[in-house]
């Protein structure tokens, strides 16, 4: 007898099913306390499509048994309803061991299918539901895109399919049936390996049948079918396994693919010699499409890609979309193993794939370019995203403990916080025992759905150390600040480093525990040579690494002949902001000195940090500065230095963004100041260093083909920065040379930096180009983008007006999550100044649009209002402009539980 049903069931006890459909009133949150094993398991899944546009109809057969984990301590085995969700579907029959049921045998609602009493033996289950892939506008399920089928099944499409225990711990195989008119849909892909194909009907319609031997959860199910044009070519695996790989891409743009083709491979033979991963399938194929929610998706075999990450040729694609594609081809293979073979239990582990898989990808990435590039790239994109939201309203830790759309949940910290947490464990364990790690997760775990705590554990078992306290990086958020102070006794010879944990209250976690820490450090004596670290217990510190776990250190050097210059958190060996008084001269002495290149970056970018902040204050006071000079000549001698590579220079010369500067200022932030003091710093350097960055600028250009290595981009990039601060001065030559720089290019790269350049400054010539761009590539539908973008991002009075007129625009569409993206994310999240106008005209736009989008696809619409995640952090007067736009939305009805859970989580934190 089972005495406590509960604990066995994963839904509500059948009597308080409702009856009749109805949508739940408030969204209701779901907790990482609440988890239970499912009730019943579901061993294979056969799927049969009848492709049609508005009416698809899909014949489910599942082998479901009772979960035996699941059931009470006597082992119960009273059967338990089994509740399967569904949602948008039409369902047409349903049989149990071949025998139809009647309307008393289950209950039916908007959000699912519950069977009353079903056998306590295995049991088969059939369904035939009908779905409209063409009214599928949420790209969420079976959706159709520029004439293609697909499916979106992470998070929670499958429901949208048909009904299903739609939750990651449910491991079936899939054997799916797809047929389809030939002439509509001549490719029929799913995930594994093709069993048979045929033609049916004297040629009317056709059929493929694909099987995947792995055992996977329903979120890495994909179909796709269409007019394709595939890229074929193969690889040939470490243990001598010939694998064919197909690309599939809209027809006339093959060749835009050997781009992601090449990186593919390149990414599998990497996973193969870094981490001993094979691939595992006997095809694995990619499908672009045009309308993605979002970058891609690492379905079992059967990767679906937004095209914007997978076309590229050197006249389409600007070096940051190819080193983008190679990154995002490399994250969504290396899922195969961090995702696929080993999946996640529940949604609350996402960064156990997600951090785990980012992390590797940038390894990657790091091999294959600079790593010392890369990890500035990384870095700046934490800060820039992370950070940000780990300051807001919207933190919540790596590993979130609620959420009512776990679709809200695809963030900054998830990905790139879970992903520093990975990289963390390398200088707490050392390398050896990081990759030993990683193979007995691989090992131990395959084929199963783990959590976080699995994974840490083989970290522990493998090294012997204790990691109770690292755990906490998992489940406390906000970003750890860590307070530094360095003395020094010139008598003594010795060097204290005190080091404090501040770690800032975020919602619903008001106290906090020491993390443990590893900070990686380095002395620098004042010829800047790096002092030996000796401790007075006489430890050394190997690696330079520190790792804290109190919330207060205090470390003494013994035998340092003079007074040091600390150069902290080395190559960022932790997500965390350090403070530390540093005068001027220090942080000059570290740009030019600093053994770590990472951390001479560091010092130059904090520098410009702190000048921008000055220069911030003094215009607040209707004062004008020339604090900006010094950072110019401090910059102008890393410039110069040919023993850098040209990439690497160029990230010295980029400023902090805007909202980098409004993240550190971090109170009663006005953008229109930091707008004027980054233009007159961008002017300043512009002046001071004149020479040099023509110098640079002439020095760098191409010549010969176009080639999208590191050296080439690097080359590019620097001679790119030379421009934007060349162009920052506004002289006659300057405005010259940037018209010209946009005529003359013989590439994206060069061609759409000077657009941007160009629709940033207006007039005339800016005019020119933009019209030339239109022209040239309005019947590109990835390209055109780059047109809107730099419309949308003109710091310039009249953009507003520019971007509402273009929502009416023929190429404009609600229903296309990149030309949002392009439009109305790069106007609020890429243009400061006029999101952020003092009239409020920015924000009431926005929600408008939100509004707008929520009706169409919340996904989209909830991610756009993450623009808002910082406006406490504004000024009175904006601030309560913000405030009113924003509970205007909250107060329009029907709101998606997407953006009801976005909104009113912004205005309660
Ligand atoms: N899992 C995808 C990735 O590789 C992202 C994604 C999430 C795609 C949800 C679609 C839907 O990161
Ligand atoms: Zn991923």
């Amino acid at each position: 007898m089972n005495a406590a049903p509960s604990l066995a069931w994963d839904g509500a006890p059948a009597a308080e099913e409702p009856v009749l459909p109805m949508k739940p009133e408030t969204p209701r949150a779901i907790h990482l306390k609440d988890y239970r094993p499912p009730a019943y398991l579901i061993d294979k899944v056969a799927l049969d499509f009848d492709l049609d546009k508005t009416r698809t109809r899909v014949r489910s057969r599942l082998s479901v048994r009772p979960n035996p984990d699941a059931r009470g301590k006597a082992g119960a085995l009273k059967p338990v309803p089994l509740r399967l969700d569904g949602e948008n579907l039409e369902l047409a029959s349903i049989a149990l061991d071949l025998k139809p049921l009647g309307k008393k045998d289950y209950r039916l609602t908007d959000s699912g299918l519950t069977l009353l009493k079903p056998p306590s033996e295995p049991f088969t289950l059939e369904i035939v539901t009908f779905v409209d892939p063409e009214a599928n506008k949420a790209l969420s399920g079976l959706y159709r895109t520029n004439n293609v089928y697909c499916t979106q099944c992470e998070a929670e499409g499958f429901r949208r399919i048909t009904y299903f225990l739609d939750r990651p711990d449910v491991l079936a195989t899939y054997t799916v049936r797809i047929e389809a008119d030939p002439n509509e849909a001549p490719i029929l892909l799913s995930n594994g390996n093709l069993l048979e194909r045929g033609v049916l009907q004297g040629g009317k319609r056709h059929y493929a049948v694909w099987r995947d031997p792995f055992p996977k959860p329903c979120y890495l199910f994909a179909l796709v079918g269409g007019d394709l044009a595939p890229i074929a070519s193969s690889f040939r695996t470490m243990s001598g396994r010939e694998v064919a790989l197909g690309i599939y891409v809209e027809h006339g743009k093959e060749e835009r693919a050997a781009w992601a083709m090449d990186s593919l491979k390149r990414a599998m033979r990497w996973d193969e010699q870094r981490f001993g991963r094979e691939y595992d399938l006997d095809v694995f194929n990619i499908v672009a499409v045009s309308d993605f929610n979002m970058g891609a998706m690492e379905n079992k075999g059967l990767n679906v890609f937004n095209d914007r990450l997978l076309l590229a040729s050197p006249e389409t694609a600007t070096d940051t979309i190819f080193e983008a594609i190679e990154a995002v081809i490399a994250h969504e293979y290396f899922h195969n193993w961090t995702g696929d073979r080993i999946t996640c239990r529940d949604w609350f582990q996402l960064c156990l794939k997600e951090g785990l898989t980012v992390f590797r990808d940038q390894e990657f990435s790091a091999d294959e370019r600079s790593a010392t590039v890369q990890r500035i790239v990384d870095v700046r994109q934490l800060k820039t995203h992370q950070f940000a939201e780990d300051a807001g309203p919207l933190a919540h830790p790596v590993r979130p403990e609620s959420y009512i759309e776990i679709n809200n949940f695809y963030t900054a910290t998830v990905y790139e916080k879970g992903a520093e947490v990975v990289r963390m464990l390398q200088p707490l364990l050392g390398s050896e025992d990081f990759r030993r790690g990683m193979d007995l997760y691989f090992e131990r775990h395959d084929g199963e759905a783990a959590t976080v705590e699995d994974f840490v554990r083989c970290f522990e078992d493998v090294s012997g150390i204790d990691l109770t306290q690292f755990r906490l990086w998992y489940s406390q958020a906000g970003t750890p600040e860590l307070v530094c102070a360095l003395r020094y006794d010139k008598g003594k010879k010795t060097a204290e480093l005190d080091i404090e944990q501040v770690l800032p209250a975020t919602p619903g976690q008001p106290h906090k525990k020491p993390l443990h820490i590893p900070v990686k450090l380095g002395l620098l004596s004042g010829n800047g040579d790096e002092l030996a670290l000796k401790l007075d217990s006489g430890e050394t510190v190997p690696d330079g690494i520190l790792p804290l776990t109190k919330r207060k250190h205090t470390f003494r050097f013994v035998d340092v002949p003079s007074r040091p210059v600390p150069s902290l958190l080395r190559e960022f060996s932790a997500p965390v902001n350090v403070t530390i008084d540093l005068s001027d001269r220090d942080v000059e002495f570290l740009m030019a000195n600093d053994g770590d290149l990472f951390n001479r970056w560091q010092a130059a970018n904090s520098f410009a940090t702190r000048t921008l902040v000055d220069m911030v204050s003094i215009l607040a006071q209707g004062k004008s500065s020339a604090r900006g000079n010094r950072y110019a000549k401090a910059l102008g001698a890393t410039i110069v230095s040919d023993a850098l590579e040209p990439a690497y220079r160029a990230e010295v010369l980029k400023l902090p963004t805007q909202a980098d500067v409004a993240r550190v200022i971090g109170k009663n932030v006005d953008p229109a100041l930091i707008h004027r003091a980054h233009r007159a710093l961008s002017r300043m350097i512009g002046r001071a260093l004149g020479d040099t960055l023509e110098t640079l600028y002439a020095s760098m250009a191409g010549n010969g083909a176009f080639s999208p290595d590191a050296a080439s981009a690097g080359r590019r990039a620097l001679r790119n920065a030379a421009l934007t601060l060349l162009s920052a001065r506004g002289g006659k030559a300057d405005a010259a040379r940037l018209a010209k720089h946009y005529a003359d290019a013989t590439n994206m790269t060069d061609r759409a930096h000077a657009l941007f350049l160009l629709a940033a400054e207006g007039g005339p010539a800016a005019e020119r180009a933009l019209a030339d761009f239109r022209d040239t590539w309005m019947h590109d539908n990835v390209v055109i983008d780059t047109w809107f973008a730099a419309q949308a991002q003109s710091p310039l009075a009249g953009t507003l007006k520019r971007v509402e007129a273009l929502t009416r625009h023929p190429l404009f569409a609600l229903t296309a999550p990149n030309k949002v993206r392009a439009l109305i994310g790069a106007f609020a999240a890429g243009n400061p100044v006029q999101f952020n106008r003092p009239d409020g005209a920015g924000y009431a736009f926005h929600i408008d649009q939100v509004l707008a989008l929520d009706r169409i696809n919340p996904q989209i619409a909830a991610r756009m209002l993450g623009a808002f995640r910082s406006w406490r952090t504004l000024e009175t007067g904006r601030r309560g402009l913000a405030r009113k736009a924003l509970q205007r939305l909250a107060r329009s009805k029907d709101l998606s539980s997407d953006v009801h859970e976005i909104v009113s989580k912004i205005l309660e934190g």
